[in-house]
């Protein structure tokens, strides 16, 4: 406050700093919003050539809207490739949504673990298609040894609500490539030049999508404790595990070997999942669904002309999903509470 320098300035660019080398990257171009990470991060490509208008994307259908949104906020075609067993890309699915008109790849991060990466990197490789990871879920996660984003470029969401959130939006583009972190710097700031006195010479038309410096100094103060944090989710549910392993009617999510699951959101599949719901908010427990209607059945992805069965594996899982409380100081008593009322949920 002191310093009154709001927008930009010292504490965005030391948490770029951090940030990028907590991921082990050479760049994090902090922005306004996940959502915002990921239009700037296409429209960054789009100036650097490596996609143009009207290529197609593929993306999954259980995410967050945001994800589709970017693509098609930038004239792409939006694609959908069914996901797996661990609510992840399925990179079976992968290959065969790709089709020739196919420039990019969006895999989404959900959760709070990482997809198959090395595997969808490889299918990219093959075809010559760029990655782009929706980090947005996963600060902190791993994948075989590598911090997430293990692809050229990932884009995080600062959302209060996330690991890794500040005090309100807030997102990053982490990457390798330094011309794309140079075009997203420029496109967040209303496409300024970075000659220095060039304040008002605009090479580019951009937006508005910078970080507020507050919020940045909030988020280099929490990246000290992301660790902790993430070791003692872990911790937590390592436990809702063990208490709920036993009851049938109850799948305890699934963490892919070599993946470091940084259990954003700790998501079970429930038979009879509504009433579950029902039962255990009556017991003063909230959960939440992630996300309960796949994208492509959503009302403003209807263009798309899909229908129910297109994607079966997220449908299944839209209706069964159901993630139960978890953050860093959760007690061990209050999650064997919520554990003991869902086996009594089911022992009725
Ligand atoms: C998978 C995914 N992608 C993108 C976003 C967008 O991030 P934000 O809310 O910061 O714009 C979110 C955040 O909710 C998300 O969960």
């Amino acid at each position: 406050m002191e310093s009154g320098r709001f927008i930009g300035g010292e504490e965005v660019s030391s948490f770029e700093q951090e940030f990028a080398s907590y991921c082990g990257k050479k760049h994090a171009v902090a922005v306004s919003s996940g959502t915002s990470a990921l239009h700037l991060a296409l429209l960054a490509s789009m100036s650097n050539g490596k996609l143009k208008r009207g290529d197609e994307i593929v993306t999954v259908p259980n995410t967050f809207t945001a994800t589709a949104e970017a693509i098609h906020l930038c004239d792409n075609k939006i694609k959908f490739a069914d996901v797996d067993d661990y609510y992840l890309m399925s990179t079976e699915n992968l290959r065969e949504s790709i089709s020739p008109d196919t420039k990019a790849i969006i895999p989404v991060d959900l959760y709070g673990q990482a997809a198959d990466m090395h595997r969808i990197m490889e299918i990219a490789a093959e075809r010559n298609l760029l990655v782009i990871e929706d980090a947005a879920q996963v600060a902190g996660a791993e994948y075989k040894g590598w911090k997430t984003p293990v692809a050229d470029i990932g884009c995080f969401s600062f959302f209060p609500a996330k690991v890794l959130g500040t005090i309100g939006d807030g997102g990053a583009i982490v990457t390798d490539d330094e011309a794309l972190a140079r075009k997203a710097r420029q496109l967040r700031d209303h496409g300024r030049s970075d000659r220095i006195g060039g304040k008002y010479e605009h090479s580019l038309i951009g937006l508005n999508y910078r970080l507020d410096a507050m919020k940045a100094a909030v988020l280099r103060v929490k990246l000290r404790h992301l660790d902790d944090w993430i070791m003692q989710r872990r911790r937590n549910a390592a436990l809702y595990n063990e208490l709920l392993s036993e009851i049938p009617g109850v799948q305890v999510p699934k963490e892919r070997e070599g993946n470091k699951h940084i259990y954003y959101v700790y998501t079970i599949r429930a038979q009879d999942r509504d009433a579950l719901a029902t039962f255990l908010d009556n017991a003063g427990i909230a959960t939440q669904i992630y996300y309960p209607i796949p994208l492509h059945l959503q009302e403003a992805y209807q263009f798309l002309g899909h229908k129910k069965g297109d994607f079966p594996v997220a449908e299944r899982h839209a209706e069964q999903i159901l993630s139960l409380p978890i953050y860093p100081e959760i007690s061990g008593e209050q999650i064997e509470y919520v554990c003991d009322k869902i086996k009594e949920f089911y022992a009725r």
